[in-house]
């Protein structure tokens, strides 16, 4: 595959570069991290489960018309990637209220919302990752305003089309993370990953976490639900 020089390494993944200049190798590493990396682990496969979830559901997205920065998977951890300039927004979207929403506002974890919320985080470690308004992005040149709203309709899009899915296979897509990117001429591409760690889902039957959170709350079993959320992608319903 021609894994060139380490560019980056985040929290639960690597890019390097390849050998064409607009185009990224990004390896799903098997770190486990949350409360921004204060909490630390290693799970033994996630990295290839988490690589190929992700890779399923932007395939999924794709066909709906939402441009993404994928190429192809290469191998079990490794997907080739359009080069983009990350946009340092991270784009929270939530059906159901949890997690720092209900921390923040009292609002009762687990109440299904009036409509969907879509928020903005500055990507940033140093500062906790703040929720932020339009205005603060454009003080702050993150985005123009025209992007801003790019991101927000492609959020909700992209919720449009996962909301439902999981659905089917009786999960509840309980809030989700993305983060998006300018590919060429500006163009915006979704990038990173969709994943157990940057989602929640709910059994709707039995109610059960199947993500990150049973990382976060010491729940155990976090292979096992994360190998549960690849089944149900595959379309086995258990
Ligand atoms: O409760 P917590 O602070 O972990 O986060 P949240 O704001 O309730 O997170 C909403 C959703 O975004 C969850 O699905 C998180 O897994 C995801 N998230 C993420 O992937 N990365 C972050 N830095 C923050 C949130």
């Amino acid at each position: 595959m021609n894994k060139g020089e380490l560019l980056y390494e985040g929290k639960a993944k690597r890019l390097y570069t390849s050998d064409k200049k607009e185009e990224l190798i990004a390896e799903f590493k098997d770190d486990l991290t949350a409360f921004n990396a204060q909490k630390k682990s290693q799970e033994v496969g996630k990295g290839g489960l988490n690589c190929l979830i992700s890779t399923h559901l932007f395939g999924l997205l794709e066909k709906a018309g939402i441009k993404t920065h994928l190429i192809e998977k290469i191998d079990e951890t490794h997907q080739r990637v359009k080069r983009v300039e990350i946009i340092p927004i991270e784009v929270i979207v939530r059906n159901i209220a949890t997690g720092s929403l209900s921390r923040r506002l009292g609002i009762q974890d687990g109440l299904v919302l009036p409509f969907t919320l879509v928020e903005f985080c500055y990507k940033s470690d140093e500062l906790d990752d703040p929720i932020i308004c339009d205005q603060h992005g454009l003080i702050m040149k993150l985005a123009t305003q025209n992007e801003m709203d790019t991101l927000k309709a492609l959020a909700r899009e992209i919720n449009e089309v996962l909301r439902p899915f999981f659905a089917q296979r009786r999960l509840n897509l309980v809030d989700f993370k993305v983060e998006f990117g300018r590919g060429e001429n500006g163009e915006i591409l979704l990038a990173d990953e969709i994943s157990p760690d940057s989602c929640r889902f709910w059994d709707m039957d039995s109610g059960e976490k199947l993500d990150k959170d049973r990382f976060r709350q010491d729940l155990g079993g976090v292979k096992v639900a994360y190998e549960e959320v690849l089944k149900r992608i595959e379309g086995a319903i258990l």
